[in-house]
Parts: C-alpha cells; structure tokens; sequence
C-alpha cells in the first residue's frame, strides 16, 4: 500500500480548530530544534498497525482535557470525575506505547488532578489542567512535525508510472517530462513553429493520462480527485488548444497553456507537491 494515511490528514485538516477552544498556544522559542520520535512509535501508525493508534489516542486526550476544563467550569463534579478516570488512562498509555517517552509525562499532576477534583477545588483542577497541558505542548514542539512528516505525509517515491511503450518512470522524471513539454509549446507558440507545437501538445497530453493512471494508488475507489484535475473539463481545454495553434491563433494558445498550468499543474500542486516537498526538506536523507 502506497499511501497509508489519507483519512487522517483529512482529520488532521479539521482539528486545528478544535485545538484552539482551549489549549494554551505555545510561545517556542523562535527556533526549535525539531526531535526525531523514537523508533517504537512505528507500531501505532499503518501500515504496521491497522489503524492510526497514536494519533486517536491523542485525540481522545484532547477531548478528555476539553471535557474536565468545561465540567470544572460548570462545577459539575460526577461529569469532571468520569473525564477525569479516561485521561488518566490515556495519558498513561503514552508511556505504554512509547516507553521512550516516560519522561515527557508527568503521571503525578492525574493523581493531583484526582485528589483537586474530589475536593471540588476547581481553580486547583483548572491550574493542574494547565500544567498537564504544558507537558503536551512540549513533545508536540520537538516531536509533531517530523511525526507527521513520516507517518503521516503521503510520498511519491515508490511509484513508478508506464509510457505508452510500457517503459516505467518515477514520478520525479513524469514531471520533468510535463515541464520540459509545457515549455516546448511555450517555445514553439512564440517562434511560430506550429508542428512542434502540435507534436508537444500531444506528447503532454499522453504524459498526463499516464499520470492519471497513479491517482488511484491513493485515492483508491475514489474517482472525483482524477476527474477534478484530469476529467473532461481538461480534455475540452486540449481540444480547444490544438484548434488554436492549428489555426495559428497564438494568443488565445498561449492563453489556454495558461489555464491548463493552473487548473491542472498548480492545482494538483498546491495539495500534493507542498507536501511532498515539506517531507522532503524535514526528512532530507529518505
Ligand atoms: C498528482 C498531481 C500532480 C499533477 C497533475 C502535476 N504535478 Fe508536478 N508534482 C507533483 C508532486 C507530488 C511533485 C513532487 C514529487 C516529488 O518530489 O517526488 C511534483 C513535482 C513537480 C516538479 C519538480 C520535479 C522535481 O524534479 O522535483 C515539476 C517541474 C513539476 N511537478 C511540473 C509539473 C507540471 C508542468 C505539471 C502540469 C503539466 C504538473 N507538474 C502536474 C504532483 C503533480
Ligand atoms: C510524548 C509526546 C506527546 C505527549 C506528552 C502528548 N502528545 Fe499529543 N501528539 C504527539 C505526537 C507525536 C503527535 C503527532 C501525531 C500525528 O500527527 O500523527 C501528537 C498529536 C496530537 C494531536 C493531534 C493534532 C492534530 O490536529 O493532528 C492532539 C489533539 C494531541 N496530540 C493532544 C494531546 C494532548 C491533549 C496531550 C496532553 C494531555 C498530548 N497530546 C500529549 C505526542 C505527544
Ligand atoms: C501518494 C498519494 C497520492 C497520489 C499518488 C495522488 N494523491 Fe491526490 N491527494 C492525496 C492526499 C493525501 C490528499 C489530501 C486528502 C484527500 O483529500 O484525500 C489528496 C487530495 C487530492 C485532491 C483534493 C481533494 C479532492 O478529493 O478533491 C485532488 C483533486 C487530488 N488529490 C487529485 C489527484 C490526482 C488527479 C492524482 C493523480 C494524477 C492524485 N491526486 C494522486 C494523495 C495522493
């Protein structure tokens, strides 16, 4: 399997917002040397597990200290204590999972949390949230990013896409072949070379469909994400396009190239290549 995280960075799109309801922002220090996560994390995430373990735990975290500060809010004690129960569990599973990680803890300030909360102390359930919090913020400093740039970023380095001839290529070298075509017609619109032009045109459009036939290894069933980019709206633009430069219509070729760039080119770029790009620099050597 390919891409083995798509459903959870469209989870991790969404609770961001969440995020900011009540955890305190971090204020790092402008530069943070970012950590790489312990090698046991591996197990909780696909393709070695079945499901992203890790990252539900954290989840369920969220919602247990969101849970225990609105209840301490609303002084309901029996509500607070039941939140209270789970998050101890789960915070405790983060040493469980990750035993290198037993030191990013602080399991003392649950059993603080406990004792403050049958007390019904609720500025010291309040005040101990804040500290639990701060141990969260800081793994999440160092540790986050590169978590997700290996677990979790999808990458395009196993695929290998067929030409016409059934010859294989990387995905790095289809898309110096896309550029250096988009760039033949742009070269040959403005020296008025009509054949090589038409001749690009269509080596670009073959070099598209095989593309197209990689969109699946990640978006499986799912046909909308190829038809968005390479569905039938784009189809029209190369038909539209070979009319052009058959008829000698420079501008309106050139125009057209344009849109193509950008609804095809840039829109696929600006979901996947950032990505791809982001892993790339924060795991240089992979
Ligand atoms: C799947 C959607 C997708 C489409 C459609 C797409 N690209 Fe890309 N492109 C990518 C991704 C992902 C990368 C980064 C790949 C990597 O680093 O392995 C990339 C990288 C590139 C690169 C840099 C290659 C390198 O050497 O690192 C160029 C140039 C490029 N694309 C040109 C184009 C052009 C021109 C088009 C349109 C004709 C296009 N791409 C269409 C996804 C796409
Ligand atoms: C020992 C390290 C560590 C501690 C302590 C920790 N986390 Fe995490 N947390 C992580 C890592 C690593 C990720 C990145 C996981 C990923 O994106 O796949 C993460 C991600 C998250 C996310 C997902 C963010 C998103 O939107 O994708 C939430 C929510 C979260 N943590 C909540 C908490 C809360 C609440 C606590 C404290 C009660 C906590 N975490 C403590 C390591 C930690
Ligand atoms: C290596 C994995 C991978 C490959 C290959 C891939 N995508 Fe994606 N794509 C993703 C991920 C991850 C997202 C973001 C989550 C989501 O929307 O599913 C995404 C999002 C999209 C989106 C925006 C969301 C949507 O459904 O409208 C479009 C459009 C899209 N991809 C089109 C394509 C096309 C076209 C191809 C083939 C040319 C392709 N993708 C190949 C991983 C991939």
């Amino acid at each position: 399997m390919i891409c083995k995280n798509m459903k959870s960075i469209a989870v991790f799109l969404f609770f961001p917002l969440l995020a900011a309801l009540w955890v305190a922002p971090v204020y790092a220090d402008a530069m943070v040397s970012l950590k790489q996560p312990p090698n046991s994390l591996e197990q909780w995430y696909k393709p070695a597990n079945k499901r992203q373990v890790w990252l539900h735990t954290m989840f369920r975290l969220r919602r247990e200290m969101q849970a225990i500060a609105e209840y301490a809010e609303q002084n309901n004690q029996p509500a607070m204590q039941k939140w209270i129960k789970r998050l101890d569990e789960d915070y405790n599973k983060i040493a469980d999972m990750v035993p290198e990680w037993e030191d990013q803890i602080k399991p003392r300030l649950l059993s603080e949390l406990e004792m403050f909360a049958e007390k019904g102390d609720m500025p010291r359930v309040g005040k101990t949230l804040e500290m639990i919090g701060r141990t969260c913020d800081d793994c999440h400093t160092y540790y986050q990013p590169l978590v997700i740039a290996t677990y979790r970023s999808p990458h395009y380095d196993d695929i290998k896409l067929k030409d016409s001839n059934g010859k294989e290529h990387s995905f790095e070298d289809n898309m110096e072949a896309l550029s250096a075509s988009v760039n033949r017609i742009l070269i040959a619109l403005d020296d008025g070379q009509k054949p090589v032009a038409l001749q690009a045109r269509l080596t670009l459009l073959e070099q598209l469909q095989n593309l197209g036939e990689s969109c699946n290894s990640c978006h499986k069933d799912d046909e909308y994400p190829r038809e968005r980019i390479l569905g039938k709206a784009t189809e029209e633009r190369f038909t539209t396009l070979q009319a052009s430069i058959s008829e000698g219509r420079v501008k309106d070729s050139q125009k057209m190239m344009g849109e193509i760039a950008v609804t095809v080119c840039a829109r696929c770029h600006n979901t996947h290549r950032i990505v791809s790009d982001l892993r790339d620099a924060l795991l240089p050597e992979k």
